[in-house]
């Protein structure tokens, strides 16, 4: 007899034990795992808009630098020198070479060692191999992301249909370049901070401003595509609305919707064809900060857009810091026991489905 094959294993419907939010091992593997394999948000092309500009940033402990090189491309490396190890380059800036401060060894912004004092005294056949690590980079309609697995899928294959929809909900994405960032500091572990943003059961009883002035929460839905999980809804009636929008500019500026990028990344469009973007940087087991982005074509100041940043800031942003925050507090507990997840088969706004997903994504990282 044939055995059937194994059925995939289905999540059970409850939540995820608390060791996953406060375990600082289980941090580390997600640090030497999870985020090293993954597609990360680096920065916009629009920090690197000339030959030589470069910006450095971190992923899971990692220093890195991306560079615009001479023939126009966006390269990654490792912020570390071939020789013995020092740092590279610091914060941002512009250069022909870089230099290395230690003893001014110089690579080619491509990578290749260029020179160095006395280099000569190194055999060429070692010499000429002395190249800079480089990391997976790629643009998705502006923004820079990169992978240290560098046999990883490309986001297309990760993140399919984004770049079709999100160019329709944003169809001026690629002028875009950032008005402003918020940096907001969150004391409680990331996966609880993108757990709130990946369900809007809790928004009729936390979100006034966002589900009566904003979106339509009983039209609110979340649904996996690949690993990323989409938010649709409708905008409110505009005389509710607490900006202005002009429904006629667009077949999608009515509508509201988001693409969160598995693990730590998403777009969000509010009504209006307003892009705006979140970004988890996990810096502890128990912190995290959130990178609230918003956009203009080429930048341009908006007197709306400001406000609406502000807005978002003072009522759903404020409102999610103190609900994350006593989240973590209750895991630190020794009274929780996970509670089942509320999946209606309908979906829709009153349904945890989405967080099922998620925690399966969870789960994965950590025992897979
Ligand atoms: S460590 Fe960079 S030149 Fe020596
Ligand atoms: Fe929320």
């Amino acid at each position: 007899m044939v055995n059937a094959p194994a059925m995939p294993p289905i999540a059970p419907a409850r939540s995820l034990e608390a060791r996953y939010y406060i375990d600082p091992e289980i941090f580390g593997q997600e640090q030497a795992g999870l985020l090293t394999r993954t597609w990360q948000f680096a920065g916009h092309i629009s920090q690197l808009e000339k030959p030589g500009d470069y910006f450095t940033f971190e992923i899971a402990g990692r220093n890195l630098f991306c560079i615009h090189d001479r023939e126009g491309e966006l390269r990654t490396f490792y912020n570390v020198c071939q020789h013995r190890a020092h740092e590279l380059v610091r914060g941002t800036g512009n250069s022909n070479l870089i230099v290395c401060p230690y003893h001014a060894w110089t690579y080619k912004l491509t990578g290749p060692l260029h020179g160095g004092p006395n280099i000569k005294a190194v055999p060429d056949s070692e010499r000429n191999r002395i190249c800079l690590a480089p990391v997976r980079t790629e643009i998705f309609l502006g923004f820079v992301f990169v992978n240290l697995d560098p046999d990883a899928k490309p986001m297309d294959e990760w993140f399919s249909r984004v770049r079709v929809e999100l160019s329709e909900y944003v169809p001026h994405i690629e002028r875009l370049k950032p008005l402003e960032w918020v940096e907001i500091p969150e004391h409680c572990n990331w996966k609880v901070s993108v757990e709130n943003y990946s369900e809007c059961y809790h928004c009729q009883c936390n979100h006034k401003t966002f589900s009566t002035r904003v979106i339509k929460p009983d039209t609110y839905d979340i649904q996996p595509q690949g690993y990323c999980l989409r938010h649709t809804t409708e905008c409110q009636n505009l005389d509710r609305m607490s900006y202005p929008i002009d429904l006629t500019g667009n077949p999608c500026a009515g509508k509201y919707s988001s693409w969160f990028l598995w693990p730590t990344f998403s777009f969000q469009v509010y009504p209006g064809n307003i892009l705006n973007t979140y970004h988890w940087r996990p810096e502890d087991v128990d912190e995290v900060v959130v990178w609230r982005g918003w956009y203009t074509i080429d930048g341009a100041d908006s007197e709306v857009i400001r406000k609406l940043a502000i807005q978002d800031r003072a009522t759903t942003v404020e409102e999610d810091i103190h609900i994350v925050e006593s989240v973590q507090r209750g895991l630190k507990g020794r009274g929780y026991r996970p509670g089942p997840l509320v999946i209606d088969p309908g979906c829709g706004v009153n349904s945890e489905h989405s967080i099922r997903v998620l925690q399966q994504w969870m789960r994965e990282a950590v025992d897979a």
